[in-house]
């Protein structure tokens, strides 16, 4: 579903705060009226860095923007340096998104690491429409666990996956997935490529899956992103970062 109509914008950082251990959450408060799907980014400004950094957006509620990342490098590491307060400068409304009206009575939505967030604002919107949809979120270790309590306030059932067990089942979320012998009949999904990569092997039911990828730009310039799918060569930020499973080509 092409849903790009980017802007430039400013938002007021209302609080950024640590809530797992490599995992820091940012809310900002702005003009969210550009963004129009769960599972579009944001490329915000930090400062003393010339390229931006892209996020997924975790939840809108109203005004309220709410990004979770990770802080991995000198980029976020700015942004987890970002005060309330003070301003932030993002494009906003960026990429595609999940398409909602795939989605059938029982989706799965499963979330790798940080691939969880932009699930959130997803079940979200598939719960207003009256769907139930089972979560499945994977991390390293219990103490990477994050938006489980928040999935479990809209009362969905939540199964989690660790690398070394200390949390649910031990694995992968397929471990996961195969030990709680979850019924669904559409999936979606976010995180590492190698976790959708299994996920579109193993799964026999259609899906669409959001593409985490370098970026430069974030809205089909610079072409820092592109891939190639069955339909031809794309980039990953404009006509992505979502793609139906069927579109993508495992190398
Ligand atoms: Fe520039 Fe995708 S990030 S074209």
């Amino acid at each position: 579903m092409k849903t790009d109509r980017h802007k430039h914008r400013f938002f007021r950082v209302l609080s950024n705060q640590k809530v797992a251990v490599k995992t820091w959450e940012m809310v900002l408060e702005g003009d969210t009226s550009d963004f129009t799907a769960p599972g579009q980014f944001v490329n915000i400004a930090v400062e003393g860095k010339y390229l931006r950094r892209p996020i997924s957006v975790c939840d809108i509620q109203e005004d309220r923007l709410i990004l979770l990342y990770d802080v991995v490098g000198e980029g976020t590491e700015g942004m987890s340096e970002m005060q309330p307060g003070s301003t932030a400068d993002i494009l906003t409304g960026l990429g595609n998104g999940f398409n909602l009206s795939a989605a059938t009575e029982k989706p799965l939505l499963v979330g790798g690491g940080i691939g969880c967030a932009p699930l959130l604002q997803l079940a979200r919107m598939l719960c207003a429409e009256g769907k139930r949809p089972i979560v499945v979120l994977g991390f390293n270790t219990a103490a990477d666990v994050v938006l489980k309590k928040d999935f479990v306030a809209l009362g969905l059932e939540v199964y989690i996956s660790t690398a070394d067990g200390t949390e649910g089942t031990r694995g992968f979320v397929t471990h996961a997935i195969a030990a709680n012998n979850l019924d669904f009949d559409y999936f979606y999904a976010c995180g590492p490529l190698p976790m959708l990569r299994a996920l579109c092997e193993t799964i026999e039911q259609p899906g669409e899956v959001s593409l985490e990828s370098r970026m430069a730009c974030g809205f089909g310039i610079c072409m820092c992103c592109v891939l190639e799918t069955k339909s031809g060569l794309k980039g990953i930020c404009k006509a992505g970062p979502v793609f139906p499973k069927d579109e993508l080509i495992w190398k």
